[in-house]
């Protein structure tokens, strides 16, 4: 794994942990940051060690209180442009990424925090986690994803609410509006849950889930037809040995091993 200096990265049996380290300030994310997470996750893409990733935010008090302010207080229209997209292609390798990503909440998650959150396949929030997108008190809207993302999540009424308002919800209430998966107690019970979800998801066929991960972001594609995307991943699937071994293991009443090819 290269070396990072704003994000620390532990691997434990394939489940790759990825905790941004910049807890002075509540763990915003600035450039240099962005960097190492796209540096990660082309290495989480290449290599077959890794598993799934789970991130999270260092200290008990935020995950990631949104891109750094410092760095956003002087930008022009040519570079506000580059750093919106610059974001943008980030996030989405992580939401491309055929291996599960999670991400574990907690404390403040706003802004480009909450952006990051909603770019993983599924979050699971600490109690104390507040969801928010306080763009607009700054002059400015979300610019790595967050107006897509957050209302194909919760609907457009509330994702205007929370976007025009900059307005924290807390986890429960981020739960009930589909935005969180899981609300635990405590960080340590989150990262369990997590580790849980992940275990489950890593006893099946790994070829299957990576083509689960396409078919539902094609959903949200208003170029891509969704259907075909599922009938071709389908027919994927089927040419892969996980596919014969799934099906025999069925037949002949035993536990399968898939191997990912
Ligand atoms: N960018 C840069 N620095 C940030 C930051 C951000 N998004 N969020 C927090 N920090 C820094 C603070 O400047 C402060 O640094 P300092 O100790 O050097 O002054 C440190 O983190 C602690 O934050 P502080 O504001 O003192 O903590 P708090 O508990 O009073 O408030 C927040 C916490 C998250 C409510 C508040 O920091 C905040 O509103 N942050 C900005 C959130 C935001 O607008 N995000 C979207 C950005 S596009």
């Amino acid at each position: 794994m290269a070396e990072s200096l704003n994000i620390l990265t532990e691997e434990k049996n394939g489940l790759l942990y990825l905790t941004i380290n910049r807890e002075d300030k509540m763990n915003a994310l600035n450039y240099a940051t962005l960097e190492e997470l796209k540096e990660i996750f082309e290495e989480v893409v290449d290599n077959k060690a890794i598993k799934a990733v789970i991130i999270t935010g260092s200290g008990e008090k935020a995950f990631v209180a949104g891109a750094d302010i410092s760095e956003i207080a002087s930008l022009n229209e040519v570079n506000a442009r580059k750093f919106a997209e610059n974001g943008q292609e980030i996030f989405a390798m992580i939401e491309n990424c055929h291996k599960p990503v999670i991400a574990v909440t907690n404390g403040f998650t706003l802004g480009g925090g909450c952006e990051l959150a909603m770019a993983c396949h599924m979050r699971i929030a600490t109690a104390n986690a507040k969801f928010g997108q306080p763009e607009v008190n700054l002059g400015i809207i979300p610019g790595y994803g967050g107006t897509q993302r957050l209302t194909l999540l919760i609907g457009r009424g509330k994702a205007n609410e929370l976007m025009m308002t900059g307005d924290m919800i807390g986890a429960e209430e981020a739960k009930s509006l589909g935005l969180v998966n899981h609300v635990l107690p405590t960080k340590a019970e989150a990262m369990e849950k997590a580790e849980e979800v992940i275990s489950k998801i890593m006893s099946k066929a790994p070829l299957a889930i990576g083509m689960i991960v396409d078919c539902v972001n094609a959903a949200f594609l208003p170029d891509e037809n969704g259907f075909q995307t599922e009938a071709n991943s389908f027919a994927r699937c089927v040419k892969s040995g996980d596919y014969k071994e799934g099906t025999s293991a069925f037949l002949e009443k035993r536990k399968p091993v898939f191997k990912g090819e």
